[in-house]
């Protein structure tokens, strides 16, 4: 499925977030915070666009990704970028080699995101850092329902517009509302492993960044 959206992944996403993805990433790299010299893992990085603000931010950051197709258009947009194919749930990485780890919109796409979070707390060095970003609850009632609405209703007849498979975007809607929110994924957090966790709302509660950090061994 992510094969058959790579070519048009980047506008379809502006397009649907109305042009908030943008700010989110920034966010994500401000709350991860990479100093000088560390190597960050962005996993389900895709085309790479969550990890082109951490070499902006002058990070060093490794893209991995299961899809090759994700992979060829993010190498030929991104060529600096030392993509890499991997599985979330059988990396191919030793054991506590990133400073830090993040996630933007892949955990959720992830068979089992325990499973993933449990190796993303592998490849990362005790005291290492995690970010997830991923779409969650608005806390606000009433804007909850509209939202609702947006996903299931407007999202995917502007996707038939402006993506290369509008299918997937209904799958997207669809996945959105059976995932966990703020307080579930901290909960499958701490299962996997990391120390306590906490999170910010971006955009209403659309949006959240959990945070946490590996326990010292
Ligand atoms: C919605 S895209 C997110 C891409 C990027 N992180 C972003 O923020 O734009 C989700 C990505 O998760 C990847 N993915 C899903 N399951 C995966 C797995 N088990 N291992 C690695 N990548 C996976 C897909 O191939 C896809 O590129």
């Amino acid at each position: 499925m992510f094969d058959a959206v790579a070519r048009r992944y980047d506008v379809t996403n502006d397009v649907l977030s109305l042009g908030q993805d943008r700010r989110w990433r920034r966010r994500v790299v401000e709350l991860l915070d990479p100093q000088p010299g560390e190597i960050v893992l962005d996993l389900a990085a895709g085309t790479g666009t969550s990890s082109e603000p951490f070499a902006k931010a002058g990070a060093t950051v490794v893209p991995c990704d299961f899809s090759i197709g994700m992979l060829e258009v993010g190498k030929k947009a991104r060529p600096s970028l030392p993509f890499t194919a991997g599985d979330g749930m059988l990396l191919p990485f030793g054991d506590g080699v990133f400073d830090a780890v993040t996630v933007s919109f892949g955990l959720r796409n992830i068979v089992d995101p325990i499973a993933g979070l449990a190796e993303m707390l592998r490849v990362t060095r005790p005291g290492g850092r995690i970010v997830v970003c991923e779409f969650s609850r608005p806390t606000w009632d009433p804007f909850a329902a509209v939202y609702t609405s947006y996903l299931l209703r407007a999202l995917p007849s502007i996707a038939k517009r402006v993506s290369s498979n509008p299918e997937s975007y209904v799958y997207l809607a669809e996945s959105i509302q059976a995932w966990p929110d703020q307080k579930g994924l901290a909960l499958r957090m701490v299962e996997a492993g990391w120390g306590k966790v906490d999170w910010h709302n971006l955009t209403g509660g659309i949006v959240a960044l959990h945070h946490s950090v590996k326990p010292a061994a």
